[in-house]
């Protein structure tokens, strides 16, 4: 049944790319008040910008939690289905601007040990119990840029919710999210169910 082979940190070249845009970065809001604690939990990646480390993946999930020393604990995995590969990969994660009055939903997240020393994941809105729209934008000179975009669910798919799907669009278009440069993640496949997310 579980005839994946593992493949820790197989392939996984870690944050290095996400989607290059002929466009600066634009000025966004994120979310004022962070509640880290409700923002932990499994989450579901629905659709991206196309990440190297997530290629021809699927059923790929985030599971946060704390390490001991408070940093969040960031636990990626995938499967490809081509052929049943198994992808996971542990990193860290911690507020990027933890000294102020008002916590903004700014994290530095890094993989394998390195410095967390970039500010890129942007929480742009959450609702911490169904949705989570992330993103974050790099300069690159002074016309192009490179952005990183997932959304992410708490369920396999958004709940059938016509007011809460349309707030999502609004805020995907508001914040220039590009539909043609997004990656759909499939949950449904049969060779999502054999993902043994809480025993790695
Ligand atoms: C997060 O990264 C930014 C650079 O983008 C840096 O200024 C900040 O000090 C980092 N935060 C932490 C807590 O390391
Ligand atoms: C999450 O979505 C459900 C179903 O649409 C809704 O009832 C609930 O209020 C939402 N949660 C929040 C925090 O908005």
């Amino acid at each position: 049944m579980f005839n994946y082979y593992l493949c820790l940190l197989c392939a996984l070249v870690g944050l290095a790319q996400g989607t290059i845009f002929e466009r600066p970065c634009r000025t966004v809001e994120v979310v004022q008040d962070f509640q880290v604690d409700k923002y932990l939990g499994l989450w579901y990646d629905l659709e991206h910008y196309e990440a190297s480390f997530e290629q021809n993946t699927d059923c790929v999930t985030a599971e946060y939690s704390r390490y001991e020393d408070g940093s969040i604990r960031v636990f990626n995995s995938a499967v490809r289905l081509t052929d049943g590969l198994l992808y996971a990969v542990d990193g860290r994660a911690v507020l990027s601007y933890p000294e102020v009055d008002v916590l903004e939903a700014k994290l530095n997240v890094s993989f394998y040990g390195a410095p967390n020393d970039e500010s890129n994941y942007w929480v742009l809105d959450t609702d911490y119990e169904n949705y989570s729209i992330v993103w974050s934008c790099e300069p690159l000179g002074e016309d192009r840029s490179l952005e990183y975009y997932w959304l992410l669910s708490r369920t396999p798919s958004l709940p059938e919710d016509e007011e809460l799907r349309e707030k999502i669009l609004t805020l995907k278009h508001e914040s220039g999210i590009v539909d043609d440069e997004l990656i759909v993640t499939e949950h449904f496949a049969e060779g999502c169910k054999n993902k043994r997310h809480k025993r790695l």
